[in-house]
């Protein structure tokens, strides 16, 4: 018999079996993938560590977490400095002076922050009544147009009158020469991949791959005195109170054998509305690699449909409001611990489901 049936060998699952094996636990992990790692699962392909699930970059603010992921692995002084290409123009993100040096040839802050107020005000917009006028209110026309529109209509698969505004709440606009995508202290990449890590975190664990927990619910259960649950939450209750929405992602990875360097770049977003993909992932450039050859990815947003890949919950009122009445349900599951992005139909970075998975822990064992 183990104490706990960890049902998803991703990142949140591994956590929590680290922790109860380091505390005399007995753990069977069971994931439907063939792999573990969930989302941050990276494959080696000729030396080039492949993010097989999107550009998964580690970044936070809490130095508690960033020692902890620091134990299973070394990492990298990589930066997230993504560039926009819209049509063949190049821009910096996030938005920052050399973005607006080259949009509008101006140099200094006063004259940056000039020219997006005169663009804020020219369009006139006090309540903004869907995304298009949110982001327009947010940053003038320009910004709009060439770096916000085309990708958010691409990655949300409708036109932007017709989303809502509180998709973008803010919009980070930085008025210094700064191409570090993020605010926070501690980022990189682990050396030698994400994988190695869900490794170390489930080597003394019982895995079993490729298993539905839903095939055969009953006898997973017999397993174990508890479960802890990361699949989707409204298929743990039959979807008795409808489905839940996600977007989704498809992606296509080329190994290209006669080029060293594709894009210079490890992320390069296309902002326009033509190009299919809303991103390419150049792998190597997440490790300064100096391999011959390189791995590319495309990223094609996808409508989602049950049995698809879930990627990014869409969390407006239908679908938060019919989470709240399965996270109810969870509540009364007193053998059950729902955690991680999908039973909790939140998108979570890294860091989050580690800090996440840490509070489960506490409250179990402490
Ligand atoms: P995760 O989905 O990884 O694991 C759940 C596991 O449960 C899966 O392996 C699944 O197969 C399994 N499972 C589900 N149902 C099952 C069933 N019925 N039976 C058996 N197994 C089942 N974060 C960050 O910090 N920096 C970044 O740059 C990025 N980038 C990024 C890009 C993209 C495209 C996405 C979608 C996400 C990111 N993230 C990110 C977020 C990151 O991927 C996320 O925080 C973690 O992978 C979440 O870990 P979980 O364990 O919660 O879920």
């Amino acid at each position: 018999m183990y104490d706990y049936l960890i049902v998803g060998a991703g990142l949140f699952g591994a956590v929590f079996a680290y922790e109860a094996t380091k505390r005399g636990k007995k753990c069977l992990v069971i994931d439907k993938r063939e792999h573990i790692g969930g989302n941050v699962y990276t494959e080696e392909v000729d030396g080039i560590h492949v993010h097989k699930y999107g550009a998964h970059i580690f970044h936070t603010n809490n130095q508690e977490i960033w020692e902890y992921i620091n134990q299973f692995a070394s990492f990298n002084r990589y930066t997230n400095s993504p560039v926009a290409n819209y049509k063949g123009e190049i821009y910096n993100l996030p938005f920052n002076m050399n973005t607006f040096n080259k949009l509008w040839g101006v140099t200094t802050p006063t004259e940056a922050k000039q020219k997006i107020e005169e663009q804020r005000r020219k369009a006139h917009i006090t309540k903004p009544r869907n995304l298009e006028e949110q982001a327009i209110s947010l940053v003038g026309i320009d910004i709009y147009e060439k770096l916000i529109k085309g990708y958010t209509e691409k990655q949300w698969g409708r036109p932007a009158e017709q989303l809502p505004a509180f998709i973008i709440k803010r919009l980070p606009v930085r008025f210094t020469y700064d191409n570090n995508y993020f605010n926070d202290r501690f980022q990189g990449i682990p050396i030698g991949g994400y994988t190695q890590i869900i490794d170390k975190m489930l080597a003394d664990s019982n895995i079993k791959l490729q298993v539905d927990y839903f095939q055969d619910k009953e006898t997973w259960d017999k397993q174990a005195k508890k479960v802890v649950y990361t699949g989707m939450i409204d298929q743990f209750f039959d979807y008795k109170f409808g489905t839940l929405q996600y977007r989704s992602l498809t992606f296509e990875t080329s190994l290209l054998d006669d080029t060293d360097n594709y894009q210079g770049n490890a992320v390069v977003n296309y902002t326009d509305k033509e190009t299919p993909y809303t991103r390419i992932i150049e792998h190597k450039h997440f490790e300064h690699g100096t391999q011959d050859k390189t791995i590319i990815t495309k990223e094609y947003p996808a409508e989602w449909k049950p049995g698809d890949e879930p990627y990014y919950p869409i969390n407006d009122t239908t679908n938060n409001t019919m989470y709240k009445q399965y996270k109810a349900l969870a509540a009364q599951e007193e053998n059950v611990i729902f955690g991680g992005r999908l039973a909790t139909y939140q998108y979570y970075d890294m860091h989050q489901v580690i800090g996440s998975a840490l509070v489960a822990v506490q409250k179990e064992f402490d």
